[in-house]
């Protein structure tokens, strides 16, 4: 893969096709925070209401930091998964008390934080801070297992350090956050999981899975 080209061909693609989502109108930590958790396990379209109510009620650090426990789990009534808003909120809190309310920069004592792994500790810092580092879950493995024929299991928890390796290798390091942002996309409108829109990916040239039309067949996944 020609890293320049790559870059410049996702980006690009990123930069005309992108949704307009409500976490994408700034490059807010905690703003970006609140989304990376709320997508975990909801789709994009369930999320985008409950993120602004969130946001309209809790616009800060401070203000969900000083909020009851209690105020914070009637607002997310209906995304399911309490214990992301109560890791999120012993989280918020510590970042108000031990970093004077700015979420921290540096991988170790962002992933250290609860609720937070390595793919939304990379969504942080590259999304919000623009530090080079990959933010992969499992669009990202999809996305990276075919356009560099990558044939380990995904389910297998030892392959996540693989993508990172091969993410790290071709990420833009002047423009981390539109580079992972536009795989995330990638993944989501064109790259999906059966049927790729192969046609219409603005990286099929660099693609090793459609050039030996083995897409269909990766990723790799075998039942858990
Ligand atoms: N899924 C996970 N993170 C996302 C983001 N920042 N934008 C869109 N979809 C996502």
């Amino acid at each position: 893969v020609n890293k320049h080209k790559f870059q410049q061909d996702l980006i690009g693609w990123f930069e005309n096709e992108m949704r307009d989502l409500p976490w994408r109108k700034d490059q807010d930590p905690y703003r970006i925070w609140v989304s990376e958790i709320m997508l975990q396990q909801t789709r994009v379209d369930t999320v985008i209401p409950f993120y602004n109510r969130f946001m309209g009620q809790f616009p800060t650090v401070e203000a969900l930091a000083n909020a009851p426990e209690e105020q914070v789990l009637k607002a997310w009534e209906g995304l399911g998964y309490y214990s992301r808003a109560r890791n999120l909120h012993t989280a918020v809190k510590e970042v108000h008390e031990c970093y004077g309310g700015k979420v921290p920069k540096t991988p170790e004592e962002i992933a250290s934080l609860r609720g937070v792994g390595p793919y939304t500790a990379g969504a942080i810092l590259s999304i919000a801070y623009d530090i080079p580092e990959p933010a992969v879950d499992g669009n990202v493995m999809r996305v990276f297992s075919r356009i560099l024929s990558i044939w380990d299991d995904v389910a297998k928890p030892s392959s996540r350090k693989v993508f990172e390796e091969a993410v790290r290798r071709l990420i833009d390091e002047n423009n981390p956050s539109y580079f992972n942002q536009a795989l995330m996309e990638l993944g989501a409108l064109i790259c999906t999981p059966t049927s790729p829109s192969c046609l219409l990916c603005p990286v099929n040239e660099h693609c090793l899975a459609f050039a030996e039309g083995v897409q269909s067949e990766l990723p790799v996944k075998t039942r858990k």
